[in-house]
Order: C-alpha cells, then sequence, then structure tokens
C-alpha cells in the first residue's frame, strides 16, 4: 500500500487555475497546506483565488500570467520560478481546451493552438520539472487527460487524440519513474460542470448529458495520487465506459461517438 504524498509546505505548479478544474484543485492543494504557483491568461479570478486561498488556509500563492500555447511563455515560466527561488514538488499539468466542430467548420490555426497546449506545453512542463523532483527522490506530476482518450470521438478527433496522447505519455512515465520517488498520473473526467463546454462551443452538452461536480474530479484526483495509481477514471458510471469499449469493434466505438457528440449546429 503506497503511502499518501507528503504536500504540506511544499510548492505546486497549477496551469489552467484561473476556472474549473484548475481552480479546485488549488483550493483543496492549499487546504493541505501546500503554497501555490497559479498560472494562466487571465489573471484577475488568479488573484481574487490567491486572496481567498492566503485568508482561509495561510499558505503562500504566486500568480503568474503565461499563454502556455506559445513556447517562449514556458521557457519565461520556468525562468520566473527560479527567479523567485521557487522548487516545485507538484506539477498539475491541467491547462488545456477542447473544440467541436465538423471537418468543414475546423479552423486549422485554432487547431494547432489547441495541440501546441494541450500536448506540447505539457510535455515541455514535464520535462523542465521532472530533473529536480527526481534528484530530490520526492515529487508528483497530475495530467489532465479525459474519458475521451479512451477511444476516437467523432466532431472532436484532434481534442481526444490529444488526450489519448496525454493518457499514453503519463502511464509510460508512472511506469517509468516508479521507484524513483515521482509519481504521474493521468486524471481522465467525464463531462465536468466547467467552463469547458462554453470554451469548445457546446454550452448545451452540460444540459444534455450527466455531469461531474469539480470538486469530486479533484478529490478523486488527489486519492488516487496518495495511492500511487497510474490513472483514474472519476465517478463509476465513466470508469464502466472505458471497460465497454473494449468489448465493441473500433468501428462500432467511433460510430456511437456520432450520435452523441454530433454538435447540434451540423444536424
Ligand atoms: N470539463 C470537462 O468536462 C473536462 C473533461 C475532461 C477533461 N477536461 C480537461 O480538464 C482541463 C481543465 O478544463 P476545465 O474543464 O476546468 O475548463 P475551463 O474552466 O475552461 O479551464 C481551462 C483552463 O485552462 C486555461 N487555459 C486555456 N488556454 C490557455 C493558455 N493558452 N495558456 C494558459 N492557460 C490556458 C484557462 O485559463 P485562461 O483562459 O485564463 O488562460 C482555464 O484556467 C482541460 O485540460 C480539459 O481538457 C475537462
Amino acid at each position: 500500500m503506497a503511502k499518501p504524498l507528503a504536500l504540506a509546505d511544499r510548492w505546486a505548479l497549477v496551469t489552467g487555475a484561473s476556472s474549473g478544474i484548475g481552480a479546485e484543485f488549488a483550493r483543496q492543494l492549499a487546504a493541505r497546506g501546500m503554497h501555490l504557483i497559479l498560472c494562466a491568461r487571465r489573471i484577475q479570478p488568479m488573484l481574487d483565488l490567491a486572496s481567498e486561498l492566503h485568508l482561509k488556509h495561510g499558505t503562500q500563492t504566486e500568480v503568474i500570467e503565461c499563454d502556455l500555447s506559445r513556447s517562449e511563455s514556458l521557457t519565461a515560466l520556468e525562468a520566473e520560478i527560479a527567479n523567485r527561488g521557487i522548487e516545485i514538488s507538484l506539477l498539475v499539468n491541467n491547462a488545456g481546451y477542447g473544440i467541436v466542430g465538423t471537418v468543414d467548420e475546423a479552423d486549422p490555426a485554432r487547431i494547432q493552438n489547441m495541440l501546441a497546449l494541450n500536448i506540447a506545453a505539457l510535455t515541455d512542463l514535464t520535462y523542465r520539472f521532472l530533473p529536480s523532483m527526481k534528484s530530490r527522490g520526492l515529487g508528483a506530476i497530475i495530467n489532465l487527460s479525459s474519458l475521451a482518450a479512451f477511444q476516437p470521438v467523432a466532431f472532436m478527433g484532434p481534442y481526444a487524440a490529444s488526450k489519448a496522447y496525454v493518457l499514453h505519455f503519463s502511464e509510460a512515465l508512472h511506469v517509468e519513474l516508479r521507484y524513483t520517488g515521482v509519481r504521474v498520473l493521468a486524471v481522465c473526467p467525464g463531462v465536468t460542470r466547467t467552463d469547458f463546454f462554453r470554451v469548445a462551443g457546446v454550452e448545451g452538452w452540460l444540459k444534455k448529458h450527466a455531469s461531474l461536480e469539480v470538486d469530486e474530479v479533484v478529490r478523486a484526483a488527489l486519492k488516487a495520487v496518495d495511492q500511487h495509481r497510474q490513472y483514474i477514471v472519476p465517478g463509476w458510471r465513466d470508469y464502466l465506459l472505458t471497460w465497454l469499449v473494449r468489448f465493441v469493434t473500433r468501428k462500432r466505438a467511433v460510430m456511437e461517438s456520432q450520435r452523441y457528440f454530433r454538435p447540434r449546429k451540423s444536424k
């Protein structure tokens, strides 16, 4: 049985902390006594969150404005953290977004930007902060994948494939780092009540699908990292879905996804 990760008084970097799942990670990690670096493009919600956390928990919170889809910002972020004399013990690679639409509606530049954030930035930050965790023999990386990682999804092909990358990448690292003291976890939530669907242009999906709340997703993730799990699918219904796709053909799985994920405007 793995020991819970000792997090109190250590520093975590949470990307995409200005809303949704990232902001909830910040809340639950501060409640465990962690100091935090919050990073995203919108600064005001992070400043508000930093004040809230300081009042509630007395922990330290630093806010760094950063567009993680730009590779030069990743170098600047690492340098800024080093300048502030902070050593990261937990990296939460949470920033990400999705695009839903038909092939005819596709905007190649936006898809590139999404891949730069969901894949390139996550990978880059992992390799920037991993060596110091490994040399100290202590640390964890939590990568936000998705339920969409378990099969191809029609009308959100690049997004689902980006999350399959995150799942595979994290699972490989989990095994490679198993006896180093560094834990790697992929979190694979299904529909979760956040701004994600508004950003993806399908706000109505939150009414159409059963959804999780951010606090249950983050609680499940932190429990899974304590248990040194490889991946976690919060909620038993979504977990069952990941098994269901193993019993049908790949063709059937992706054909079924068409029924559920066809954007309303393309009908
Ligand atoms: N909600 C779901 O149903 C669901 C399900 C599975 C997986 N996920 C994953 O969970 C993660 C968090 O999403 P969420 O549901 O919490 O949605 P959200 O509320 O829209 O949060 C997305 C976060 O990513 C940040 N972000 C977006 N573009 C960025 C950029 N270029 N640079 C830096 N930060 C950026 C946003 O901040 P700024 O706009 O301020 O930059 C925001 O803080 C994502 O990786 C998403 O794919 C969500």
